[in-house]
């Protein structure tokens, strides 16, 4: 049980693939906090029809949307304001793939035109949201729009690939429309750069496994889990953050400002 946090509040949420994926777990807590919304992945991710589990516990609608479509997002769009009875409140963009990380292309060796898919589907698509949305004025005055991104985007992971250039046009369209609907609409725009987490995405990336557990020992607080990340996305939906705008809020259990800690410190001494 929640404690109507969202009570009122109607949104989108891209990119609920499986149980294991941030937005399913945050579709799960915005319904417990009092939160309705359309759910929506592109087309082909449907076929596995995993969605329709989360969309019957959540009352939720399913519209299938291609994130790079202007097309399907206009019908998205006009279709959930549609549904949900008035404006958005709320939108999150957990949406992300490399086909060069996907067919495991070195970065000496990228192919451009997965590259401009790469940067489209993991970066753009976030503007394109956010554009078709401002035009056809479906968004609500105080309204909170979140992407989820990784701190790929400021350090090197090699692994990372063609992402790391997605990630930080991400930010960076997030500061850009932060700065033009908070200035005309009061409405707040950020990203979360979340810790390495066990979902489909993730386990894409060459080395996962690894960097997870480095990770977990350079962190103070442990890794953040897609759960953790769901309770912080709430927050960012409810009414107590409508000040915070334009940010990569680093959502990693102290990793990004960790030089180094006490659990690396023992797994690296060499054991006698
Ligand atoms: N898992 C991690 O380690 C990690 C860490 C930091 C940030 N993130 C980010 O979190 C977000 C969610 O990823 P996740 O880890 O939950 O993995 P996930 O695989 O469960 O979710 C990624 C989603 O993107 C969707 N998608 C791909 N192409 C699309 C398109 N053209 N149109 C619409 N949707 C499309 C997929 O269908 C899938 O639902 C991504 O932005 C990812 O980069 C993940």
């Amino acid at each position: 049980m929640g404690n109507n946090l969202l009570k009122g509040k109607r949104g989108i949420i891209f990119g609920a693939l499986d149980e294991n994926s941030i937005a399913w777990k945050t579709a799960e807590k915005v319904f417990d906090e009092g939160g309705k919304f359309v759910l929506t992945n592109a087309p082909i991710a449907m076929r596995m029809g995993k969605i329709n589990e989360l969309a019957k516990k959540c009352k939720a609608e399913i519209i299938p949307a291609d994130a790079t479509s202007v097309e399907d997002l206009e019908n998205l769009v006009s279709k959930s304001v549609e549904i949900l009875g008035g404006k958005l409140d709320f939108i999150l963009h957990s949406i992300g793939m490399s086909p060069n990380v996907r067919k495991g292309r070195d970065y000496g060796d990228l192919n451009y035109e997965w590259m401009h898919k790469s940067l489209d589907v993991s970066g753009i698509s976030f503007h394109k949201v956010m554009q078709v949305a401002e035009k056809q004025d479906a968004l609500s005055e105080w309204g909170s729009i979140i992407a989820l991104s990784y701190i790929a985007a400021q350090r090197t992971y090699p692994g990372y690939s063609d992402m790391a250039q997605a990630k930080a046009l991400l930010e960076s369209i997030a500061r850009s429309y932060g700065s033009r609907l908070g200035s005309m609409k009061n409405i707040r725009v950020n990203t979360i750069s979340q810790s390495p987490t066990v979902t489909t995405a993730g386990s894409g990336v060459g080395g996962f496994d690894v960097f997870i557990d480095f990770a977990e020992k350079m962190s103070p607080l442990g890794n953040a889990t897609a759960e953790d990340c769901a309770n912080y996305i709430i927050v960012m939906f409810s009414d107590y953050t409508r000040k915070v705008t334009m940010q990569n809020l680093m959502h990693d259990g102290g990793f990004s400002t960790s030089g180094i800690t006490d659990a690396l410190v023992e797994s690296l001494t060499p054991k006698e």
